[in-house]
């Protein structure tokens, strides 16, 4: 129906979608059903002591000064903490490659405003994070895509798409949200080595980085871009984008940009029209949780918890999913990602999931052409194991019923052809 408004909308605007998670996540709120839809970190990990004497300190200490406006780029001592910390990674960042913003999901906003043009092409990873389609789609982006297998993304497939010249690359390499799926150091270097080739910059989103449960860290790409380099401060080819949301707490929406200074310079103007600055308040209280080395034991805690998490649904999946349904083994992060039979339509599943009370991301919405109907996300953060058991036992029910009935209309309808 038309309206007044209706009629008024940006053409920009209709290309943007609600999220299909934020979408499900209403369906799946009631208290009796088992969800593995939204990417929520459990909220029994929060840390809400250290951050209360925190709130309490900032209050003591700096008073109305949180409370004020604050400098676009974040609080000086925030970023200063942040390139501090990316030192400890061996990558020379100064405080002006710093930018503190509203979450990653700003980041990928800001990004768009100061890179993309309507029908820009952008590279990314099949399946990828949702929200960053979202937050693209707004500026009318295109996608160009390359497969993945379990050692990330396939960079053998990818010069056909850099020839189809992207204005960047968009990459996850730890964990990846959905698949789980990490990218091998082999990868990272050729990524790195391709982008220079091609010249075409990266973005690295790495929200998920420092929750590891087995193997060895790897190097984020920016790292390995900074050491390519040797220069100082950092003006390389790679915009690294990471957040306080899964260490921390998200309702905090705090995360930062790392980039060479004059493209921190461009984001600073962007981010002036959008909220003048991330709130000074909350800068400050993550700042005083951060300085002490707080975090670091508490990511040790999260670890425990979430690789607990993991196991539980990773041996339930096993106990319980028929034969010919698949799924990644993720090494940390908070997802992992199941592929049923080609012919079966992961929204009939979900439908069906829900009556059974429990509740997953149907995976078209992972990718940019919304073209693979046989994929789910799973998390396993936000639930405890023995939810997580019962949730994977109905899901697991649920499958085999979908596939023995899809078996079933196969046979009728080879039946009714001959
Ligand atoms: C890959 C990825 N990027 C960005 C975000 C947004 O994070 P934030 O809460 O910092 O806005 C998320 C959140 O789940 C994510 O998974």
């Amino acid at each position: 129906m038309q309206t007044l408004w209706s009629q008024r909308y940006a053409l920009c605007s209709q290309r943007m979608r609600s999220s299909a998670v934020r979408e499900l996540l209403k369906l799946t709120e009631k208290p009796d059903v088992i969800s593995f839809a939204g990417g929520l970190p459990a909220p029994e990990v929060f840390p809400l002591e250290a951050i209360e004497n925190a709130v309490h300190r900032v209050m003591t200490n700096w008073g109305a000064q949180s409370l004020q406006y604050g400098m676009t780029e974040g609080i000086p001592r925030l970023r200063e903490f942040i390139a501090r910390n990316c030192a400890r990674y061996g990558i020379n960042v100064q405080p002006e490659n710093v930018l503190i913003t509203c979450g990653s999901q700003q980041a990928l906003d800001l990004i768009g405003k100061i890179f993309l043009n309507p029908g820009d092409r952008i590279l990314l990873e099949k399946p990828t994070y949702l929200g960053a389609l979202q937050a693209w789609n707004a500026y009318q982006a295109e996608y160009v895509t390359v497969e993945m297998d379990d050692e990330g993304m396939r960079t053998d497939q990818m010069e056909a798409a850099l020839r189809a010249g992207p204005k960047f690359i968009y990459v996850l390499p730890n964990f990846q949200n959905p698949s789980g799926v990490t990218m091998s150091m082999e990868r990272r270097l050729r990524l790195i080595e391709l982008a220079h080739h091609y010249g075409i910059p990266l973005i690295e989103d790495d929200p998920y980085g420092q929750l590891r449960y087995e193997g060895e860290n790897l190097p984020p790409l920016v790292e390995l871009d900074s050491q390519a380099r040797c220069n100082s401060p950092y003006s390389g080819n790679v915009i690294y984008l990471s957040t306080f949301s899964k260490t921390l707490a998200p309702g905090l929406r705090l995360g930062w940009i790392i980039a060479p200074a004059e493209v921190i310079d461009r984001l600073v103007i962007a981010k002036q029209g959008t909220d003048l600055h991330t709130g000074t308040f909350v800068q400050m209280v993550a700042h005083e949780v951060a300085k002490s080395g707080f975090l670091d034991e508490h990511v040790t805690t999260i670890r425990t918890i979430y690789r607990e998490r993991r196991d539980a649904m990773l041996q339930a999946m096993e106990d319980y999913f028929p034969p010919g349904v698949s799924w990644t083994k993720p090494q940390g992060g908070l997802f992992l990602w199941v592929t049923m039979p080609s012919e079966m339509d992961s929204l009939e599943v979900f439908k069906k999931a829900v009556e059974k009370k429990v509740a997953f991301v149907p995976g078209d919405a992972f990718f940019a052409a919304g073209d693979i109907r046989n994929s789910m996300r799973l998390n396993f953060s936000n639930a405890d194991p023995g939810k997580i058991r019962e949730g994977i036992r109905r899901l697991g029910l649920v499958l085999t019923e979908c596939m023995e009935g899809e078996a079933l209309t196969q046979v009728m309808s080879s039946a009714t052809t001959r």
